[in-house]
């Protein structure tokens, strides 16, 4: 990485100024593609990171089109995987937390400050393959005659961003050790019914998304630890007390055991999510 003064500054823009220009975009295939397009500046030289700079916050994040529909995750049906139309609906859904993964990968690059360089190149390699994924199931999406919006979708994926904007060492906790941890257990039964449904192009597109998905846990675990080496203090019993502060969603299984070790979650950890799988399943399950 090239710091700030080694290079002209008049060939250089800011890396995490263009994340937020980038998050405030609400047109989803151009946020993609700048997206995409901001890492290759970074890898190239062309932007640069300065981890010191603060930036005010603008109100109305994230950029989102008009549609879809956002509306309250009851209010989402669950269709067949053997209809075109209930695999339409899956990725449309699944399009949607894409396009999300997208906005908190951006939000981690502007909004915290004073962290190592290479927080910053993950976040926006992480932005980046989000995009990549929201691309291929926007594709997919178009081969059944749907776009992104078609469908209602739901409406609290930015929550966990919004009420974790203070504090870095809690969004590291609950965006990717928790929520995108989550994508790591849910991928394989989505797969199998896409696959059994003989839809092997979307089912390959799940396989992109569970790989790349390992790697994003993996980075919010690398710096979830960093920060709390930083301060002294355990990493497990912290994670439960922030799980607890910031109310995030009850952990539940099947868990994806294999891909949660991939992505750098220790045997403590495990041993306690093998301990709630061992629990009967609770009510609204499933
Ligand atoms: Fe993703
Ligand atoms: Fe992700």
């Amino acid at each position: 990485m090239h710091s700030a003064d080694s290079i002209r500054p008049q060939a250089l823009i800011c890396a995490r100024a263009e994340a937020l220009a980038i998050l405030r975009e609400s047109a989803p295939a151009l946020k993609a593609a700048a997206a995409q397009a901001l890492y290759a500046r970074v890898q190239h030289g062309s932007a640069a990171i300065a981890p010191e700079r603060s930036f005010d916050e603008p109100a109305g994040l994230p950029g989102r089109p008009a549609r879809p529909e956002l509306v309250e995750p009851r209010k989402l049906g669950r269709r067949s995987m053997q209809s075109c139309e209930g695999r339409a609906v899956l990725l449309h859904a699944l399009a949607h937390i894409e396009f999300n993964a997208i906005n908190l990968a951006l939000d981690a690059v502007w909004r915290f400050c004073a962290m190592p360089e290479a927080f910053y190149v993950d976040w926006l390699k992480v932005a980046l393959e989000e995009a990549h994924h929201f691309s291929l199931l926007s594709a997919r999406l178009a081969e059944f005659g749907h776009a992104y919006g078609d469908f209602p979708a739901h409406d609290g994926l930015w929550d966990m961003c919004e009420r974790t904007r203070g504090d870095v060492l809690a969004r590291m906790a609950l965006v990717p050790r928790t929520l995108e941890a989550r994508g790591l257990d849910a991928s394989p039964p989505i797969r199998a019914r896409l696959q059994q449904a003989g839809d092997h192009a979307s089912a390959a597109i799940l396989d992109v998304i569970l790989r790349d998905e390992i790697g994003h846990v993996l980075i919010g675990n690398r710096w979830f630890r960093h920060l709390c080496d930083e301060a002294g203090i355990d990493a497990h019993p912290t994670y439960l007390r922030l799980a607890d502060e910031y109310r995030a969603p009850k952990l539940r299984g099947p868990f994806n055991f294999e891909a949660r070790r991939d992505a750098g979650f220790e045997e403590e950890e495990l041993a306690a999510l093998a301990g709630l799988d061992a629990q009967p399943p609770s009510r609204d399950a499933g």
